[in-house]
């Protein structure tokens, strides 16, 4: 049966690590997945995290199922942390990680709407949001979002393209740290967005993976917010594999909100449908860690600490890379990079020199020249910057 079969591609992130970790070179550098690191390039467990786990596991006296949505206070506490509220036109749905809360989405739509669905994409967005829904058994449909001859936002085509998603599509839209261009919307452009989908009657889907690194966990979810206050109904999937850490826990939510709260209840019977053939129900250990640390004061503030010293920590990474590019290569602005936000930074290398630097200095980066700038550490800033300046005068 399987004599035919060819090797796929590696995946374009996660193959990365993969590959930097065969890579014999000592001074290998990973700038690939977004995983944020400190400056000895370590990815710690937070504190906050460690903590809870030891209450979790102490107190934990069975592995029988949990409900197939997740814990209640799952739902209330991620609902607390985006919306500062539990609204009653809201269910949440725990997911294994943002991508498992996306493709519980994509299959929650097909399964209320139908079929044959398309969804629409920021040009660019993170590989996996096509991959996913097409998976999932949709038309992916990009819209422009990013000019890299100004590296901002192409703020009119994108409202003119999202002009003509008709009913019933699906747009995803990037709540915070857009990846991979770091380029964000801001409150006039959700503004006009939910005036908009109101109008055309299309379905926001907010992805919303990387809470607090922009400007700090309430500020950076006040889209989500403004979503709920408009009335409409929309989606959203949050992650906690960024901010508290818990990449390999897989731990995230669907956040579904319809008119009502009758009819929030009827689509989270839906919910439950789709997870029961997905995966069966919701995971334990990462799902109750978190609720340990939204739910205990001191484990949130401690948490909230440590989301902040992260933030800073990536924000100060940019300002040396800005400064470290700008006295190698002084034809070019790179202040860019510190008006970019989250853990990305689009440098605008190409592909051929995007090769170099993986072939010449073991430095590892997607194709497209996004750059994880929490992989910059004080040991490998120069040893960056000389290699990008050298791909850079090079290579075209
Ligand atoms: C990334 O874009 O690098 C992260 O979101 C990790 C992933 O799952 O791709």
């Amino acid at each position: 049966m399987f004599e035919h079969v060819q090797p796929a591609p590696p995946d374009p992130i996660l193959g990365l690590t993969e590959a930097w970790k065969r890579d014999p070179n000592p001074r290998k550098v990973n700038l690939g997945a977004g995983v944020y690191q400190d400056d000895s390039g370590h990815t710690p467990v937070l504190p906050s995290v460690k903590a809870a786990e030891t209450v979790v596991l102490g107190r934990e006296t069975t592995k029988t199922y949990l409900p197939i949505l997740g814990e209640p206070a799952f739902a209330r506490e991620v609902t607390q942390l985006v919306f500062k509220s539990v609204p009653d036109r809201v269910r949440v749905a725990y997911a294994p990680g943002g991508t498992g809360a996306l493709r519980v989405g994509a299959d929650l739509v097909t399964a209320v709407l139908g079929r044959g669905r398309r969804v629409w994409v920021s040009q660019p967005t993170w590989p996996n949001h096509p991959g996913l829904f097409t998976a999932a058994g949709y038309e992916v449909q990009p819209y422009p979002y990013y000019d890299p001859s100004t590296q901002s936002l192409r703020r009119t085509e994108l409202f003119r393209a999202l002009e003509t998603a008709q009913e019933g599509d699906v747009v995803v839209l990037h709540v915070t740290c857009h990846n991979p261009t770091g380029v964000d919307l801001d409150p006039d452009d959700w503004a006009r967005l939910i005036e908009l989908a109101s109008r055309r009657r299309w379905l926001p889907f907010l992805d919303a993976a990387y809470l607090g690194f922009d400007r700090g966990l309430d500020e950076d979810a006040e889209p989500l917010r403004r979503w709920l206050d408009s009335g409409l109904e929309f989606m959203a999937a949050v992650s906690f594999s960024k901010n508290m850490g818990l990449y390999r826990e897989r731990v995230g939510a669907l956040v579904a909100a319809a008119m009502d709260p009758e009819r929030a209840s009827a689509l989270a019977t839906h919910m439950q449908r789709v997870i029961r053939v997905l995966f069966s129900n919701a995971v334990g250990h990462g799902q109750q860690v978190a609720v340990e640390v939204l739910s205990d004061p001191l484990l949130r503030d401690m948490w909230r600490r440590e989301v902040t010293a992260m933030r800073d920590r990536i924000a100060g990474v940019r300002q040396r890379l800005v400064q470290a590019l700008s006295a190698r290569i002084r034809d070019r602005d790179w202040s860019f990079i510190e008006r970019q936000r989250g853990l990305f930074s689009y440098t605008g290398l190409t592909e051929a020199q995007v090769d170099h630097l993986r072939e010449r200095y073991s430095i590892y980066m997607t194709r497209d020249g996004r750059v994880n700038v929490a992989g910059i550490t004080s040991a490998n800033l120069e040893y960056v910057a000389d290699a990008i300046a050298d791909a850079i005068r090079t290579v075209s």
